[in-house]
């Protein structure tokens, strides 16, 4: 696992055996605020007038989307459960030393390293308002008795996982999504819309992170 410094200054992992980075090479940072944050949390929570969500991440990595995430909600007031699927744990010593620390506050920073592992096998409460809980399986294996608000989908490429982004997959990680529900991801292709719109989504192009010209929303009909 080597750090790799981003375009806009934040670092990432590159990840060897895969052959790719946890995010963009543009901007790790702005990337999560771009395409989880706003593209998919906040258009969510404008589109329902409301002041709370559920989040379904899939490969929740080092929690960058999380911690960005929840930080907005503490600001705001919002009411936040969290789940975050990973199939390959990372060690809680690399996250708190990849330097996210540096974008959201110092309490919330703490109480999710000294959290890290115990949410590893069970929710967590962080604070009065956000809940967390990282499952620890492959996305096919996960199961939960609850239902999402968002799906905040950030898997590695197709081209080096392509099983993640099967007709399977994505049928088995939207049955968890609520009607009325949004599913984002930084990628968009021909067969994702395609295989979105046969899932009953509502398809919308939005406008990508920078290093990319779109990506993908979708709304569960
Ligand atoms: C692009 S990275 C996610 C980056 C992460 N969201 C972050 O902010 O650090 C993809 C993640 O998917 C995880 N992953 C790979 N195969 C998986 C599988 N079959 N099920 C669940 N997670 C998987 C990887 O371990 C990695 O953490």
């Amino acid at each position: 696992m080597d750090f790799v410094t981003t375009g806009d200054g934040s670092k990432t992992i590159f990840n060897a055996q895969i052959g790719e980075n946890y995010h963009s090479k543009h901007g790790a940072l702005q990337e999560s605020k771009h395409v989880f944050l706003k593209t998919g949390l906040q258009y969510y929570l404008e589109k329902e007038s409301i002041s709370k969500a559920s989040i379904l991440e899939i490969g929740f990595g080092t929690g960058l989307n999380f911690i960005l995430t929840a930080d907005h909600c503490l600001t705001e007031d919002i009411k936040l459960d969290y789940c975050g699927i990973e199939a390959f744990p990372l060690e809680k010593q690399v996250i708190e030393s990849i330097g996210y620390n540096e974008y959201v506050s110092k309490p919330l920073w703490e109480q999710y390293i000294s959290n890290y592992d115990s949410a590893l096998k069970q929710e967590v409460q962080l604070t009065e308002k956000i809940n967390l809980e990282i499952a620890h399986a492959k996305v096919l294996a996960f199961t939960s008795p609850k239902m999402f608000d968002v799906i905040y989908f950030d898997a590695f490429a197709a081209i080096h996982q392509p099983e993640m982004w099967s007709d399977e997959t994505l049928a088995h990680v939207t049955s968890f999504l609520n009607p009325g529900g949004v599913f984002v991801t930084y990628a968009i292709t021909g067969n994702l819309k395609r295989s979105m719109k046969a899932l009953g989504f509502a398809i919308e192009k939005a406008p990508g992170a920078p290093g990319k010209r779109e990506m993908l929303r979708t709304v569960k009909l």
